[in-house]
């Protein structure tokens, strides 16, 4: 197959640059903002056009959670509108969309891990713009899949593993947020099962939903004591309840998902949080 990889300077699609290396079956395009801006209808359609890309998977966005709150309408462009702009130009050449969204579509009321079908409630303005890229696949792909992962991390981008690895050599204790529960997701297991699952969607029409995180739960501080365990630092890692700890954007305190669906559906096993962090941070270590 050939795959077009949006933002792929990103954690996702850095990964995605990694395991394509020992992909002998499909043949990657790999472009970030500078080869091709997805707010770019023209661009878009032209590239869409001229490599006809049997599949397209997204990871471009508009991530930064909090100051999304201080420049909506840039979260929109990037999460949403773009997303039209991509499902629109896929159905010309018949091309899957994959799109990847976020657990904090859903507002944590919850107690049970979210399916599916259970309604969104976003709460932040990166939390609208990922649901209106939702409702972009919905309405206007013919080919599409909507992947919502939690708490994404990788040896490459920024994200909480490589912040409290920083901060956690350079001071003598942290506080980290013990009442939001969710579960952390390594980008490699998500883009190896994206891997893994592309031949079976090869007959795919219409739009499918999925969830896809590691296994397990855990607390943002449980995330950070495991991170500081793993890679042996000294730092102490202390609860702190979110109403103490300035956030501009609201998250969910609940956003565990139910992986189900997509586990039943292909087959697939999903390795365990603590397991997959091990892997990340032994990368990290080792200069990866
Ligand atoms: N990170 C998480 O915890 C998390 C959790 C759940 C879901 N997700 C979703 O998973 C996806 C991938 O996340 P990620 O963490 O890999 O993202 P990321 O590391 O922030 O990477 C996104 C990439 O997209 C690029 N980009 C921004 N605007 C673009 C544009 N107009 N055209 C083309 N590229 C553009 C970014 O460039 P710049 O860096 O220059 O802006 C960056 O290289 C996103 O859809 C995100 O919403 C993430």
């Amino acid at each position: 197959m050939k795959i077009l990889i949006t933002g792929s300077k990103g954690q996702m699609g850095m990964e995605f640059q990694v395991i394509s290396r020992g992909d002998p079956v499909n043949r990657y395009l790999f472009t970030d903002i500078e080869e091709l801006d997805i707010t770019d209808p023209i661009a878009v359609t032209n590239l869409i056009r001229k490599e006809k890309p049997e599949v397209i998977i997204n990871c471009a966005g508009y991530t930064a959670v909090d100051q999304a709150e201080q420049e909506p309408e840039k979260a929109i462009l990037i999460n949403g509108t773009a997303v039209e702009i991509l499902a629109k130009a896929a159905n010309e050449t018949e091309s899957i969309l994959i799109q990847l969204s976020t657990d904090y579509v859903f507002d944590g009321t919850a107690f049970t891990p979210y399916r599916e079908d259970t309604p969104p409630h976003p709460l932040s303005a990166y939390a609208k713009s990922k649901f209106e890229g939702e409702q972009a696949v919905i309405n206007h792909a013919n080919r599409g899949v909507i992947i919502r992962t939690s708490w994404l991390y990788s040896s490459y981008g920024q994200n909480f593993v490589k912040t409290i690895l920083k901060y956690g050599r350079e001071r003598d204790s942290l506080s980290v947020i013990f009442d939001q529960i969710g579960t952390p997701t390594y980008a490699r297991d998500l883009c190896r099962t994206i891997q893994d699952i592309l031949p079976a969607l090869n007959d795919h029409w219409g739009v499918e939903l999925f969830h896809y995180s590691n296994e397990g739960v855990a607390s943002w501080y449980d995330f950070a004591k495991a991170i500081a365990e793993l890679a042996g630092m000294n730092c102490q890692i202390l609860p702190i309840e979110s109403k103490d700890y300035l956030q501009l954007a609201s998250r969910p305190f609940y956003s565990v998902l139910n992986k189900a669906k997509i586990k039943a559906r292909f087959g697939i096993s999903i390795p365990y949080w603590r397991d997959s962090l091990l892997d990340c941070i032994l990368k990290l270590t080792a200069g990866e």
